[in-house]
Parts: structure tokens; C-alpha cells; sequence
């Protein structure tokens, strides 16, 4: 009989509560949601009224809050969202130095504890941080992944499905880059089930979707007050689901690149598969010549922010 799985879900806050309900709700596995000793009765009172909602709704999976890390030994997925959120005005980059320190404890701690799980980092600013955190805890390319495109990938489509007039079912949106204002919606692989967007759309209604989806997260900090949580969180399971179902999914996310693309020793959004061995290859695909220069000045910010961390 094939064993349970385990999920463990670094922050217990507002992404965080969302990931433990789709997990449980998708029966994914036995869920531990932890978070720092402040936090420990918010993390295991969600864990309980999740738990109880398991009873309204019929799943089964186990759910537990803790401060403890020995809870977490063992995890299959470990889905990362310690850390601040933006609050308005902020930039993902603005959360650099408080989010480096949380992601160097918690990649410390992973190490010890979950040596063989597949990682996905939410916290923000992504890309830095999901290289700090596989420099930290040392673990393999294919093991650490961060959760970018498959959001900004699905704030394109939305946009694009409204524009349109069609079923958001049917359009195949690309976002590549890194998560932040330079990212690239690379709309010559956009289409509505195979027919290219660009000839069912005007130039100008294009270029503002893109330049909506670039800005997409701020649109939503703006209206709260705090950063999305039910998209990024679907996200993120999607990517834990083709790990454990070993699905092969083709999925724009933030991988380490030793030469794709041009770059070497860099986390940026690239096509992947994700499968059974995590991230089991990098897809590289045709750009146009705007779009590569797109990506490079979107991989040169990056490369900014990384070096920016390795003084802090
Ligand atoms: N270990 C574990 N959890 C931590 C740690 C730590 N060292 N430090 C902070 N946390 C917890 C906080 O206590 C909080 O409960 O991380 C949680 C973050 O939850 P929220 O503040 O609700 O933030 P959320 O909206 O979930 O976003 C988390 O994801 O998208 C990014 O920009 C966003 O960086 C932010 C992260």
C-alpha cells in the first residue's frame, strides 16, 4: 500500500492557511503547517478548523500546527511562505533584507530536517531568495523550485480571457523572467488553444495586458493592503501535484540555470518539467529578439538583487 504523503508548509500565514486547505481539500497528503513559536497557536488553530472542515467535506487528510521543526522531519514537499508581505507602495525587492534572514533560518533548518523533500519557495523577492535558499541548505537544482510563473502565467490568462470574450479554459499564456517588474509575458507563445494571440488582439490592448500582468501583484497589494494568497497558493500545489503524481508538467518557474538561457548559476522563470525527479529538465525555446533582450534585462536585476544579498 503506498505510504502517505507528507506536506510541510513553512508559514501558517495568509498563503500559507490557503495552501494547508487546497492540500487537505486535494487530499494530497498529511499536512503540517508551522510557523515561529509567536505564531504557534495560529498555525495549529487553522490547522484545526481545517481539520474539522475535513469532516463537513469528506477529506482525510491529518493536519497539524506546530513551532516545532521535528515535526516537519521526513516532509515529501516543503512549501515556503516565512516571511513579510508587501504592503502598499512596496516592491518585491523592498522585503529583501528581512526575507533573507527568515529564509537562511528556515534553509537551515530544512537541512537538518528535510533532506530529501522537493522544495518550493514562495517567499518574496523570489528569485534571490530561492537561490539563498538552495545555497543554504546545499540541496539539488532539480530539488529547489521557486513558485513565479505559474501566477503571473495565470494573471495573463485572465486578462487575456476577458479581453477576448472566451473561456479562460482555453488560453495558453507564457510568463517567463524573474518575479518583478521586469518579468517577460512572452506573447508569441500565447495562444487561445494553438491560435496565436497576437492575431486576435490590437497591438495597443496587448501591450496593456502585459504590462497589467507585470504589475499584477501590486494591482491586488494595493486593494488589501497585503499581498494575493489564493492564486499564489493554487499555484504552488499544482507544482507540488506533478512532483507527487509525477505528472510532467510543463510549467513556467524559477529554476537554476548552469547555461540555459545564456545564464549560469541563476534562479529565473524558465519553462520546466516537473515530475517525479522535481525539476527534471529546462525546456529552452525560441525567443524573438525582443523578448531574449526582455529576459536578459529581466535576468540582470536578478543578478542584482543576488549580489545585493550576498553582502547582507
Ligand atoms: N519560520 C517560519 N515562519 C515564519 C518565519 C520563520 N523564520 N518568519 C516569519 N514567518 C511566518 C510569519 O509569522 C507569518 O505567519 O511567515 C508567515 C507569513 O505569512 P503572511 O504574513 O500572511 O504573508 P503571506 O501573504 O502568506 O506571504 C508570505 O509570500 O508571496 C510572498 O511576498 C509574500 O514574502 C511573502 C510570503
Amino acid at each position: 500500500m503506498p505510504r502517505r504523503h507528507k506536506i510541510a508548509l513553512i508559514g501558517a500565514g495568509n498563503i500559507g492557511g490557503e495552501l494547508a486547505a487546497l492540500a487537505a481539500r486535494e487530499e494530497l497528503g498529511d499536512v503540517v503547517l508551522f510557523d515561529i513559536p509567536e505564531k504557534e497557536g495560529v498555525a495549529k488553530g487553522k490547522a484545526l478548523d481545517l481539520e474539522q472542515n475535513g469532516s463537513v467535506l469528506g477529506y482525510d487528510s491529518h493536519i497539524t500546527g506546530t513551532a516545532n521543526w521535528d515535526d516537519c522531519a521526513g516532509a515529501d514537499v516543503v512549501i515556503v511562505t516565512a516571511g513579510v508581505p508587501r504592503k502598499p507602495g512596496m516592491s518585491r525587492d523592498d522585503l529583501l533584507s528581512i526575507n533573507l534572514k527568515i529564509i537562511r533560518n528556515v534553509g537551515e533548518n530544512l537541512k537538518q530536517k528535510c533532506k530529501d523533500a522537493f522544495v518550493i519557495v514562495i517567499s518574496n523577492p523570489l528569485d534571490a531568495m530561492v537561490y539563498e535558499l538552495k545555497k543554504v541548505t546545499g540541496f539539488q537544482k532539480s530539488k529547489v523550485v521557486g513558485m513565479a510563473g505559474v501566477l503571473d502565467s495565470a494573471r495573463m490568462q485572465l486578462f487575456l480571457a476577458r479581453e477576448l470574450g472566451v473561456s479562460i479554459k482555453d488560453v495558453r499564456p507564457m510568463v517567463l523572467g524573474g518575479h518583478g517588474d521586469t518579468m517577460v509575458p512572452v506573447t508569441s507563445y500565447c495562444t487561445v488553444n494553438g491560435v496565436p494571440v497576437k492575431t486576435l488582439i490590437a497591438k495597443d490592448k496587448l501591450d496593456a495586458i502585459v504590462a497589467r500582468t507585470a504589475g499584477g501583484g501590486g494591482e491586488i497589494v494595493k486593494l488589501m493592503g497585503t499581498s494575493a494568497y489564493y492564486a499564489p497558493a493554487s499555484a504552488a500545489i499544482q507544482m507540488a501535484r506533478a512532483y507527487l503524481y509525477d505528472e510532467k508538467r510543463l510549467l513556467p518557474c524559477a529554476a537554476y540555470c548552469e547555461g540555459e538561457y545564456g545564464y549560469k548559476d541563476l534562479y529565473i522563470g524558465v519553462p520546466v518539467v516537473i515530475g517525479a525527479g522535481g525539476v527534471e529538465k529546462i525546456v529552452q525555446i525560441e525567443l524573438t529578439s525582443d523578448e531574449k533582450a526582455m529576459l536578459d534585462k529581466s535576468a540582470g536585476a536578478v543578478r542584482e538583487l543576488v549580489e545585493a544579498s550576498k553582502k547582507l
